[in-house]
């Protein structure tokens, strides 16, 4: 059969673009449903977009690269088709934006606007081949148990990155992307949690706090959540997408506080106190009896001297942990890194050197913060596509 565009990948990205590439278009998915991590995003809410959406709260090679598209097609456009489809929303923090009901209203909304557009949706097809002759690409696909043949003028390729492969993530696009001539850059799981040797955090799994950690000069000042297998929560997370492996990370677990006037106030006004005593003040009382494990923190606030205080202020506003690394792609909301977008014009996402050939979404070089960023990444940068076509 022939059509005009063939999507591979009926995710965020390719929905999306499925309701802008015309009504020649045929999106296939090897799942049995369309958009299954916008299903089980945002805690089964979806964190659809960010009111703050900006170019800062991107990662890549090229730093530029993700402008034009985010600049063209931006949140308040997406808020605006939440709204035409009557969806609730609201701000939970952040600027980031949720469905006051379910998830599944966005995935049913971009399947009924692509229906509207014309373009068909094939699920539980697989792509077996795909070749480029003259103009247009061949792609032999298995559905049903049956082979057929698509013929298509354009090839959008939009099948994520590598993270979660028990939800049917397999890193086609990378392998799509080699095939004709693209390079990728390195890939590793990001926005995920940290593991540490065993068991060091267990006893106070599910204590959170708020928190700064930084890493190779990025901050983020969120909750930090101790697990049975490390760190996890938001701060944790945003930082996962700047560390590398080896690296230490610092903690700052009184963000709030001027831990050094405090204690040289009690020193004179409560001397005879603990120093655990008055820590557990302003942190939970369960990490302050696991610090006492990892740093020294015997001391009354009356024997407390200037350089002490000073020492301790660095153990618990720069607390240097090293990861011994991630919980990898089991667990990562996405993948950093991904098709060189030196190959790609950033205007249409289009291939440089393969005309009709289009990259869009996660499969891409350009990796967001959590909150949001990346579902506006693969909004973006399919209508890019799209609109191109
Ligand atoms: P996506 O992964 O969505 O879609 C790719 C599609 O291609 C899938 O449907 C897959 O089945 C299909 N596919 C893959 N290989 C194939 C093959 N060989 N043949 C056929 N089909 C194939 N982001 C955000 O902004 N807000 C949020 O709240 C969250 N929350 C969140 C929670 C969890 C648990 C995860 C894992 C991720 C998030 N994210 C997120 C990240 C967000 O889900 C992600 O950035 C987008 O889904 C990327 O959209 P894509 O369409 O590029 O890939």
């Amino acid at each position: 059969m022939k059509v005009d565009t063939l999507i591979l990948g009926a995710g965020a990205a390719g929905l999306m673009a499925a309701a802008h590439a015309g009504p020649n278009t045929l999106l296939i998915d090897h799942a049995k449903a369309p958009g299954e991590k916008i299903r089980i995003s945002g805690g089964g809410r979806c964190n659809f977009t960010n009111m703050y959406a900006g170019f800062e709260n991107y990662l890549g090679q090229n730093r530029h690269f993700h402008k034009s598209a985010l600049t063209r097609y931006t949140q308040w456009d997406f808020v605006e088709l939440v709204g035409k489809h009557g969806i609730a929303w609201h701000e939970k923090t952040l600027g980031q934006l949720f469905c006051d009901d379910k998830a599944t209203q966005i995935v049913q909304m971009l399947v009924s606007e692509l229906r509207d557009a014309g373009a068909d949706l094939w699920l539980q097809t697989e792509v077996k081949e795909l070749r480029h002759e003259g103009t247009r690409f061949v792609t032999r696909l298995s559905r049903e148990g049956k082979e057929i043949t698509v013929t298509s003028a354009n090839l959008v390729v939009a099948t994520g990155g590598k993270s979660i492969p028990k939800m049917g993530a397999t890193g086609l696009a990378y392998d799509i992307a080699r095939q004709f001539g693209h390079a990728v850059t390195d890939t590793r799981p990001a926005l995920v949690p940290f593991t540490f040797d065993k068991g060091r955090f267990a006893e106070i799994s599910g204590v959170s706090v708020p928190s700064q950690i930084s890493c190779n000069g990025t901050m983020f000042d969120e909750a930090l959540l101790f697990t049975h297998r490390g760190l996890s929560g938001p701060a944790v997370l945003q930082i996962s997408s700047y560390w590398h492996e080896g690296e230490t990370i610092s903690v700052n677990l009184l963000p709030k506080t001027d831990l050094a006037a405090v204690l040289k106030d009690k020193r004179r006004s409560e001397g005879k106190k603990a120093l655990t005593t008055e820590l557990a003040q302003h942190l939970p009382a369960r990490l302050v009896e696991h610090l006492k494990a990892e740093m020294d923190l015997s001391d009354k606030l009356g024997d407390l001297s200037d350089k002490r205080i000073e020492a301790l202020c660095q153990d618990l506003t720069a607390w240097a942990l090293k990861p011994t690394g991630t919980e990898g792609y089991r667990t990562a909301e996405v993948t950093l890194g991904g098709v060189d977008t030196d190959g790609l014009n950033s205007q249409s996402m289009m291939s440089k050197s393969v005309p009709g050939l289009y990259f869009i979404g996660e499969a891409v070089d350009v990796t967001g913060w959590l909150g949001g960023f990346n579902f506006q990444w693969a909004w973006s940068s399919a209508v890019a596509a799209g609109q191109a076509i």
